[in-house]
């Protein structure tokens, strides 16, 4: 028996149709339980919210940052777009550091508008500091 041939998989697979929709009418908790993006990443002020795949939800701290960043070309000119950008196309711009190809690229087909404002306006106001 060789321990090393035994595949392991350290990213969490979400598959689409376990993910329901979300109508955004649900409490910020419940959107990003929901949704299952709490599997993948740490949002303040979410205590299930404990994943490590994905970059901590601060984007009231890094998002002005991305949009500076030379390697950033998507098209959002504000932080708030920027979220939302980055969850509808999850690959225009991959966080350094973090896998590509590895956040859900259907939540266009999940997250309804509103549910994606709520989002953006919740996330872009995490900075992290004080929790
Ligand atoms: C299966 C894991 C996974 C799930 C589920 C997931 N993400 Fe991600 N997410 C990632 C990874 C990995 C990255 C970094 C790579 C990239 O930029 O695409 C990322 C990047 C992001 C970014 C950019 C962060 C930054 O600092 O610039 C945002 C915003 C984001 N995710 C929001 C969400 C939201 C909101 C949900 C739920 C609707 C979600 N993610 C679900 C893995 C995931």
């Amino acid at each position: 028996m060789n321990p090393a041939s035994v595949p392991s998989s350290p990213i969490p697979v979400l598959s689409e149709d376990k993910v329901p929709l979300v109508t955004g009418e649900e409490p910020i908790r419940h959107i990003f339980i929901k949704a299952g993006c709490v599997v993948c990443h740490e949002i303040p002020g979410i205590p299930e919210a404990k994943g490590r795949v994905g970059p901590p939800l601060v984007l009231g701290h890094t998002g002005e940052q991305r949009l500076r960043d030379p390697a950033y070309h998507g098209r959002a000119r504000t932080v708030h777009e920027y979220v939302i950008e980055s969850v509808l196309e999850p690959d225009l711009f991959v966080v350094a550091g973090y896998p590509s190809r590895t956040m859900p690229a259907w939540y266009g087909s999940k997250l309804s508008a509103l549910a994606l404002e709520k989002i953006a306006h919740y996330l872009e106001q995490q900075t992290g500091d004080a929790g």
